[in-house]
């Protein structure tokens, strides 16, 4: 199923992963005059952060709404970001052009990891290094996520799509980047989510574009009759990783990567 990223309103998810821009940031160091590349800005979370510390910042993204979001916000908050269309495979950057590459939860999204580890290689400079988040397959809306995609399938008749590229594995991303003469060092990092109940925590996640793709594509095929079946798994599995039983508290983890020539 293909997400439609300018679908739905993504602007309230980028509030949740805040502070996970605000750790990539903070772990790549900003400095004025520091060339950095935003790979999968959605609207702007780190490209702002990045240029409020002093850097000079091209952001990416595919989704066109997306992109005028973040010019918004980055103009209203009086930084300048240079936001251009691209994907991480494709990115209208010059070679050897980039000091810092940032990607908060997109380029895992990339359809094809290699071409994307080779573009990124590409833009970097010599000592150049990517910072990048990724989800651990645990955890509450790692479950939410799994079964609506499994109840999805079965409803649309997919098929069991081939495992996906495992971003949040050192190993993986020390395979896919030594080609290039890269290194990756790897922390898990945790970044918590609060709702006044379960059922307000997945409602809250529903007008993320997966979520919407998700629904669109049941509806296209006449199967909006699963959405309340994919919900009320969707809330079995905040209710099992709730920590917080008068409302609700739930952590989730990602795995951030270094990722540079050392
Ligand atoms: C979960 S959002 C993260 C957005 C933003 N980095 C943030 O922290 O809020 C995923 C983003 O990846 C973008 N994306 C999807 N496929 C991509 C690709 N192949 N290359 C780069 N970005 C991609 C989407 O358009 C979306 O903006």
């Amino acid at each position: 199923m293909t997400v439609d990223w300018s679908s739905g309103r993504y602007e309230s998810t980028a509030e949740m992963l805040h502070p996970a821009a605000a750790v990539v940031v903070g772990a790549a160091g900003m400095r004025a005059g520091l060339r950095v590349l935003d790979i999968g800005t959605g609207t702007g979370n780190a490209a702002i952060l990045a240029a409020q510390g002093g850097a000079d910042v091209i952001a990416i993204e595919p989704a066109d709404r997306l992109r005028a979001v973040a010019r918004e916000r980055a103009l209203s908050a009086g930084l300048e970001v240079d936001v251009r269309a691209g994907h991480a495979a494709d990115m209208p950057v010059e070679e050897a052009s980039i000091d810092v590459a940032l990607s908060v939860f997109a380029v895992i999204f990339a359809p094809d990891p290699a071409a994307a580890a080779a573009e990124i290689a590409r833009v970097l400079t010599p000592s150049g290094r990517l910072v990048m988040t990724a989800w651990m397959p645990v955890g509450a809306f790692a479950g939410v996520n799994r079964v609506a995609a499994q109840l999805a399938r079965e409803a649309l008749g997919a098929r069991e799509p081939s495992a996906p590229f495992a971003w949040h594995e050192n190993n993986a991303v020390a395979d896919l980047f030594a080609p290039h003469g890269f290194t990756v060092e790897s922390a898990t990092h945790p970044i918590l989510f609060t709702a006044e109940s379960p059922e307000a925590a997945y409602d809250m996640s529903q007008d993320n574009p997966v979520a919407v793709s998700v629904r669109a594509a049941l509806a296209a095929a006449g199967r909006s009759d699963q959405v309340e079946r994919i919900r009320s798994e969707g809330i079995s599995q905040l209710r099992q990783h709730n920590e917080d039983p008068a409302a609700c508290r739930v952590t989730s983890h990602y795995a951030l990567h270094v990722i540079g020539r050392r």
